[in-house]
């Protein structure tokens, strides 16, 4: 559903503010409903919240004084969410009679915090370099509990993968070879390459079966099982994978083999945005609500109706797969990343600048604020993250066609090229609210360009009826 990219034909000029909304008959996008926007302004999309993120926009002080004490860009992360998303995965193995475990995927987020609620609820971690092995040990995830996925792995953390007793996710003949040559102990999974997917990773048919002869049956390797990560959010192709894994465990069972787990990866959808806004927003595409061009790529499903726990249940229910798991003794890992993650943080920038700028005449506000799009991920992949942002503080005004620079002098830095309907105009000192940014977005591709510091990451937590604030650990 791509937009192709075009120039909605913007000859910037500079128009005063007062005549904005006589001009444009803009109003207030109060509720899903709202349609009398101009044609240069894109419809509200406002994001699902978790409670503790609408307390802390409806507090007069919080937001302001971290922002004082921090001065400068930061993101906010919700860790009783992470424990909640996680005791939802759990529970949706439980209710349907699978033996599972949940690892994070940890390169949705570096937060210490998060993976210290994971530590806390009993899930493991992911993790895909030595970096990420550590950290996850440092929040006090057993070596057990660690999943190490990634292709062609260093032989740094191979070594302490096996050490610390984690399930590695064999990628490739050779890996495996390497793994054999530390001449420790190893537990590990052989991810198969599904039929027909030209992905990089996995083993073809003909490797896996070369894969499990080379594995003697009595050690040093562990067979434990078989893994898969699909790209996409198709529950079914993720059930019919899982029952072809229990087949290549139950042949390696018959080698001898314990094979008793399977893993089928992460890519459980996340429901960002309510089902109208982005029916209305996909139906309605224009290049012109763009300030300069539309993005050219596709965008992320914002609109999920079966996400995270529930999307488990779907795969786990579909064909009866959980059946086929009890009777064959088959344990199931996932690995959610992003859904792990669902309203769990959110990015807060300031506004340093406002300028005024016309689309065909129309007026519209383009805001820099003091931050960059590498703390916004989406945004370099020919996409953009479409959750409006909030402007803070509440106060009354009229609704304001708006688009969001950031503080680097690349044309192409913007938060958001959309125009989205602030509920009135952003002056300098105002915040902006990225909501829901802790999934991928608000470090995935942070970098400290123009030397400017990497936002720090601030936890948000209920104690003692207050919300109280402190540093991540990885921000101290
Ligand atoms: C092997 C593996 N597991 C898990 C994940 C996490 O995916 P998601 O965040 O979509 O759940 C990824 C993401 O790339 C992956 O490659």
């Amino acid at each position: 559903m791509g937009l192709a990219a075009t120039n909605p034909g913007a000859d910037p000029t500079s128009r005063p503010s007062s005549d904005r909304v006589e001009d444009t008959d803009v109003r207030a996008p109060d509720g899903v409903g709202a349609v009398d926007l101009p044609t240069h302004c894109s419809p509200p999309l406002r994001a699902h919240t978790d409670e503790v993120e609408q307390r802390l926009l409806a507090d007069p002080q919080l937001l302001d004084d971290i922002a004082e004490a921090v001065a400068g860009p930061f993101h906010v992360l919700f860790p009783e969410r992470v424990s909640r998303n996680v005791r939802a995965f759990q529970a949706a193995l439980t209710d349907t009679g699978v033996d599972g475990f949940v690892y994070f995927g940890k390169k949705a987020n570096k937060a210490a915090c998060v993976v210290r609620a994971c530590a806390e609820a009993g899930a493991g971690v992911d993790v895909a370099s030595t970096g990420e092995l550590v950290a996850a040990l440092a929040q006090g995830v057993r070596g057990a509990d660690l999943m190490i996925t990634g292709p062609a792995k260093s032989d740094e953390l191979l070594w302490l993968a096996a050490r610390h007793r984690a399930l590695i996710a064999v990628d490739a003949v050779d890996e495996l070879d390497r793994v054999a040559a530390l001449g420790v102990p190893a537990r590990v999974l052989l991810r198969v390459l599904p039929e027909g997917s030209t992905s990089r990773f996995g083993l073809t048919r003909p490797e896996l079966e070369q894969a499990v002869r080379t594995i003697a049956p009595n050690g040093p390797i562990t067979l434990c099982g078989f893994s898969f990560h699909l790209s996409g959010y198709d529950a079914t192709a993720r059930a019919e994978q899982a029952v072809e894994l229990v087949g290549h465990c139950l042949r390696a069972r018959s080698d001898g083999h314990p094979a008793d787990t399977i893993s089928i990866g992460g890519g459980f959808g996340v429901d960002y945005l309510d089902a109208v806004s982005w029916a209305r927003f996909r139906e309605a595409l224009s290049a012109k609500w763009f300030h300069g061009s539309a993005p050219s790529g596709d965008y992320y499903p914002y609109h999920f109706p079966t996400p995270g726990a529930a999307m488990l249940t779907t795969v786990l229910t579909h064909n009866d797969l959980a059946a086929v798991l009890r009777e064959n003794s088959i344990r199931v890992a996932v690995e959610p990343g992003r859904a792990l993650l669902d309203r769990a943080g959110s990015s807060v920038f300031r506004v340093q600048g406002v300028k005024t700028r016309a689309a065909e005449g129309n007026p519209y506000d383009i805001l820099t604020v003091d931050g960059t799009s590498l703390s916004l991920s989406e945004q370099w992949f020919d996409s953009e993250y479409l959750p409006d942002p909030v402007l803070w503080p509440h106060r009354p005004g009229d609704t304001t066609p708006t688009c969001v620079g950031a503080t680097t002098c690349l044309e192409s830095d913007l938060l958001s090229r959309r125009r989205i309907p602030l509920p009135r105009r952003a002056r300098v000192g105002d915040l902006l609210i990225y909501p829901n940014t802790a999934g991928y977005q608000m470090d995935s591709n942070e970098s400290p360009f123009h030397e400017l510091p990497l936002p720090p990451k601030v936890v948000l937590r209920e104690r003692a009826d207050r919300l109280r604030w402190t540093l991540d650990a990885t921000s101290r």
